[in-house]
């Protein structure tokens, strides 16, 4: 039917806001949330061995070999909550290889949703961006700060080891060289949403690209 589990990707550049509607989109939707930047960094978090391999391009600003992170993948698209529930990939995929291996694996996007925000919004996003290590929330100190009178919280809060405006620029620049291979693969079913605006108002123009998705789905399903 039209409501057939969404295939969602979710692309742009480093702290442009792709977890934060992430955890939006999955409220609404029911995704499964599929980040490898969340997942990598988790590895580095236990000390794996693909976490050892991980860690120095990632403290960097670099990105992790095509390699390790498409065997990540492959491995998580594989679990059955995926196939049922349909999914977000936030970060991935970010390069032509890693393309390549999504159309080998047959795995195949509805809608491919691309963040535009400019540098100068970027490294103020990235500066603020504080981190809650307990449950993942995302928090900025200006734009989304954390409740004052939570002591506990405010204790706990990290500073990602990446968000510096020298590892930004790195991470952009790497975003910039790859973006054409996204859009060239993905260009016809890919939503340019303007993500300078305010959370809310971002997460409406993305839920607008699904509900013109579903739209069209239920048509196609009137015609056939
Ligand atoms: P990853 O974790 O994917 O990092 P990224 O792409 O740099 O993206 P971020 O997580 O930094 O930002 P975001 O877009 O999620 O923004 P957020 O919502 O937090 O990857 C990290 C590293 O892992 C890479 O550098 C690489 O090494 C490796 N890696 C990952 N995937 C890989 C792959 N496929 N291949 C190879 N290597 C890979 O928002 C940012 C801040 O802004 C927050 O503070 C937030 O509160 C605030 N904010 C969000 N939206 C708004 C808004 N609308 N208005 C105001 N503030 C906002």
């Amino acid at each position: 039917s039209e409501h057939r589990p969404l295939r969602i990707i979710l692309a742009g550049p480093p702290a442009s806001g792709k977890g934060t509607q992430a955890a939006l989109l999955v409220e609404r939707y029911g995704l499964v949330h599929i980040s490898t930047g969340d997942m990598l960094r988790a590895a580095v978090e236990a000390g794996s061995e693909l976490g050892l391999a991980a860690k120095k391009y990632m403290d960097a600003g670099e990105l992790v070999p095509d390699e390790l992170v498409i065997g990540l993948m492959q491995q998580r698209m594989a679990a059955p909550d995926v196939q049922t529930s349909g999914w977000l990939l936030d970060g991935f995929p970010r390069t032509a290889a890693q393309i390549v291996a999504m159309d080998a694996a047959g795995i195949e996007p509805d809608l491919v949703i691309s963040l535009d925000v400019p540098f100068e919004i970027l490294k103020e996003r990235v500066s603020g961006r504080r981190l809650d290590p307990e449950t993942g929330r995302i928090y900025h100190l200006r734009f989304d700060p954390p409740p004052a009178s939570d002591k506990a919280l405010l204790d706990r809060l990290i500073q990602r080891s990446d968000d510096d405006v020298q590892k930004l620029a790195v991470r952009f620049e790497n975003y910039r060289e790859n973006v054409d291979a996204l859009r060239q693969r993905y260009g016809a079913i890919m939503a340019e949403i303007d993500g300078r605006r305010s959370k809310e108002q971002v997460f409406e123009n993305i839920t607008r690209a699904v509900g013109m998705l579903r739209m069209r789905r239920s048509w196609q399903m009137k015609r056939s």
